[in-house]
């Protein structure tokens, strides 16, 4: 027996691996309160002016919609968690890996975040695709933020690379996966152009929403991992790119944000100036218009977060209501 499941060949793995397809993680509880959005609002950036996120007596203040990201990290706790726990489980039948690196992000926005959750909150993942290629595996999954009447919420996809994953049989299974964006047009400027600045301290702050992964904190764990250092959560860029969006096309209303999408290019380090350019590529659904984005490293113009699709409520006079 030890033998046989020592040698699976490579037909088995891969039909090991078509079972990844539909798997489930066990539902998890989630919560969140106005604090816990004051938080990850500084985590992401959020400056002295950005009363509607980081002023809970403000008129217009509201949840950044990209806050759900973080719940799967924090769950229904406010206490500090051990990262290795909250990482959900490799789905069985997914190959050993090196290492695994988030890819890409998306997430639309179904209803209006409360700001404060109260109980009964879940958070579902289900894995909707398994591409392999030379290099490793890319599972995608979806998840669901839901009411205690398991109304959605939210739908996230996200993907991770598992470098160094294979069957050798170049398996390729997607049953779903997030919007694609549009390539960025060649032909003129970004319509938007925000220039931002994350400060050496901001992984201290991001990871109090709940990923206390040590790469973003232990010089020597980022050394380690061949970063030269600590590098900003991936997470945190995505909110430096969204705020960004809601600032130069939605006219700062967070609301106006349904749907932001990227890949994971290159990491950022606390400190990094970022440049996020967009375009208006069409009419989004709903009244929104599309968006290609891209966010960089605004001095090495290296991309941090490419191949940018967002939806948004565009604020003006050109707004469809
Ligand atoms: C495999 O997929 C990953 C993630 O999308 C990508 O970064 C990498 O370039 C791909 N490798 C090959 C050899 O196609
Ligand atoms: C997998 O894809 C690579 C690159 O396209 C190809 O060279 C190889 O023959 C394929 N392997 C199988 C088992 O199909
Ligand atoms: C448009 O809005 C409706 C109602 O809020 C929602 O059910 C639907 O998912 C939205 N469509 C998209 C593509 O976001
Ligand atoms: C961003 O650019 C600056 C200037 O070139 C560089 O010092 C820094 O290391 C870059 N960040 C990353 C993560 O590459």
């Amino acid at each position: 027996m030890r033998y046989l499941s020592l040698s699976l060949s490579s037909t088995t793995m891969a039909a090991a691996l078509s079972q990844v397809v539909g798997y489930e993680q066990p539902t998890q509880p989630v919560s969140w309160n106005k604090r816990d959005l004051l938080l990850y609002a500084a985590g992401i950036g959020a400056k002295a002016d950005d009363l509607s996120l980081v002023y809970e007596l403000d008129k217009s203040f509201a949840a950044m919609p990209t806050y759900p990201v973080v719940l799967p990290f924090k769950g229904d706790s406010q206490e500090l968690n051990l990262f290795s726990t909250r990482m959900g489980k490799t789905p069985p039948g997914v190959p050993k890996a090196k290492v695994g690196v988030h890819g890409s992000q998306s997430i639309e926005i179904l209803k209006d975040l409360p700001l404060a959750s109260g109980d009964g909150w879940t958070w579902t993942t289900k894995y909707t695709g398994v591409v392999e290629n030379k290099t490793g595996i890319i599972l995608t999954s979806e998840s669901l933020l839901l009411d205690p009447k398991k109304v959605p919420y939210a739908k996230l996809y996200s993907s991770s690379f598992l470098i160094g994953a294979k069957t050798g049989e170049n398996f390729s299974k997607v049953v779903a996966g997030p919007p694609q964006g549009k390539p960025i047009p060649k032909d003129r400027k970004a319509d938007w152009t925000v220039q931002d600045k994350t400060t050496l301290e901001q992984a201290l702050i991001f990871r109090l929403s709940g990923d206390y992964n040590p790469l973003h904190i232990d010089p020597e764990v980022g050394q380690k991992g061949g970063f030269g250092g600590v590098i900003l959560h991936g997470l945190s860029t995505f909110g430096f790119g969204a705020r960004a969006l809601i600032k130069a096309v939605g006219g700062g209303d967070p609301r106006s944000l349904r749907l932001f999408g990227v890949r994971f290019t290159a990491p950022v380090k606390p400190g990094d100036a970022l440049e996020t350019e967009a375009w208006e590529v069409g009419p989004g659904p709903n009244g929104t218009v599309e968006i290609a984005f891209v966010t960089k490293n605004l001095t090495s113009g290296k991309v941090a977060l490419g191949g940018g699709i967002a939806y948004v409520k565009k604020a003006g006079p050109q707004a469809k209501l």
